[in-house]
């Protein structure tokens, strides 16, 4: 019984819905469907990027098993073919692929890359990052990281303000957000020099998903890199959640920044295999000659095996085929009109940001002063789950609704979530007012909720929502 191993044999594993969880046996497009045959709508598996169980990708990935499997060692045209279908989406600055086997090992060999090209060994993450579960990203994933003691923390890494225009240091009535948030890295930067450290790396996610996803002021990335670059360091764009056509107008989260962005290094993760893990960093020949200097062979058992390009191609191929960055635009636009209507009679609805099919709905109790809806959204979250549509909620106090769905999913799909979410928020609205008109409160609808359900630990795997990982 798949449950009952997991405790035995991955205990730090949380299970969603572990109340209740749910046992999925088979997955088709954008749904799911458990061992009785109950199908559930997939709003958040961002990894099943063309849709679960695409037959071209399973396809193209038998055919390949069935002909022949092995390791780079040996000429190859699937990874050849591979390479120049990707750098084809890519500017041209950005030539050189590694592949690896996940996102955790990507952002891995990215900052090994970073710290051979620069000679230097200081990181700058952002507030609330994740960037993977090996023991070189614990490190510089605050998400994570903040459960730790002190004495435990890397003295290379640093941490720069989330550029988070809602409920960050700078907000929208600022009038340069970009500015001030890249100056906040250039000032850790001279603090790094005073201290006789060096930078070898900026890394951020274009996108940040587990920080709550947040949208960085258009520029900040330029300016950033501007810094960096000055301190001899790389800039890395994570795209492991967000790449791959996801934000509709673009195929790359970084490029909403502006055409003169170009990122160092990049590195792809979850949807690249759409659900077969493989990954790729991919960075410059200088970055990747530098590498190479250091005289290192580079050997990586299964990444950029014959198989796992079989089902790259087969994704891109898809992609294409069914214009489904299109369909991210064009979805994802009818979906945020769709919540901005249901914020206009919301008040818990704070804020609703995002680009193509990534998009993130904050839950406040109180528009001016922030105060974090974490319960409100918990509730959201599992009252859609009674409802058969998976979603989850995150960034730092979990009161972010997060939609990442498969790319196949359609303008049905996001009425029926917002019409459920709709119907779920005006439940939590009467219960309040009807619990508030009983035992009236200075501190209104937040008093609703049983003292200790308002926050639950940060960086925790939340147990008792769909949460990703
Ligand atoms: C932004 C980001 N980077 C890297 C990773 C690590 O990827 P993986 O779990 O494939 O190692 C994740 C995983 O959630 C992620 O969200």
């Amino acid at each position: 019984m798949s449950f009952y191993s997991c405790a035995h044999s991955l205990p730090s594993c949380k299970i969603f819905f572990s109340h209740d969880p749910i046992k999925i046996i088979q997955a088709k497009g954008q749904y799911m469907y458990d061992e009785t045959g109950q199908r559930y709508l997939d709003c958040i598996n961002n990894v099943a990027h063309v849709g679960h169980c695409h037959p071209d990708v399973v396809k193209a990935g038998a055919q390949q098993m069935e002909q022949l499997n092995t390791n780079t060692r040996f000429l190859h045209d699937n990874l050849v073919l591979y390479a120049q279908k990707l750098q084809a989406t890519l500017p041209d600055k950005l030539s050189v692929c590694y592949f690896v086997n996940s996102g955790s090992e990507a952002n891995d060999l990215a900052l090994r890359l970073a710290r051979q090209y620069s000679g230097h060994k200081d990181i700058i993450t952002l507030e609330n990052a994740y960037h993977g579960h090996i023991s070189s990203l614990i490190d510089i994933s605050p998400y994570k990281f903040h459960q730790l003691s002190d004495a435990e923390l890397n003295p290379f890494v640093h941490v720069a303000p989330s550029p988070d225009v809602y409920r960050g240091k700078y907000r929208a009535d600022h009038f340069d957000p970009a500015t001030a948030y890249a100056d906040e890295v250039k000032d850790i930067i001279e603090k790094v020099h005073k201290k006789g450290g060096k930078i070898a790396a900026f890394i951020a996610e274009s996108l940040q998903s587990c920080g709550g996803q947040v949208i960085p002021p258009a520029g900040y990335f330029q300016h950033v890199a501007e810094h960096v670059h000055k301190a001899g360091g790389l800039f890395i764009a994570d795209e492991v959640q967000v790449g791959f056509g996801r934000v509709g107008t673009n195929f790359w989260a970084f490029q909403l920044q502006g055409e003169d962005f170009v990122p160092d290094i990049v590195t792809m993760g979850k949807p690249i295999g759409n659900g077969h893990p493989m990954s790729c960093v991919v960075t410059t020949k200088e970055v990747a000659e530098a590498f190479m200097s250091s005289g290192m062979e580079y050997f990586n058992t299964f990444g950029g095996n014959p198989v796992s390009c079989a089902i790259g191609l087969a994704v891109l191929d898809v992609i294409v085929k069914e214009d489904l960055q299109g369909n991210a635009l064009r979805v994802g636009q009818h979906l945020t009109d769709l919540l901005e209507k249901q914020k206009e009679k919301h008040p818990l609805i704070g804020d609703i940001r995002g680009c193509g099919l990534f998009v993130g709905v904050e839950l406040v109790r109180d528009r001016l002063t922030l105060t974090p809806a974490t319960a409100e959204a918990q509730e959201v979250i599992y009252k859609l789950k009674e409802q058969h549509i998976l979603l989850s909620a995150d960034g730092p106090h979990r009161n972010v609704l997060k939609f990442k769905p498969p790319l196949c999913f359609t303008t049905e799909d996001a009425e029926l979530v917002v019409e459920k979410i709709d119907l779920i928020l005006t439940g939590i609205l009467k219960y309040a007012s009807v619990f508030l008109a009983r035992a009236p409160s200075k501190t209104g609808v937040s008093s609703m909720w049983p003292a200790g359900q308002n926050r639950p630990t940060r960086g925790s795997s939340c147990s008792s929502c769909f949460v990703k990982r």
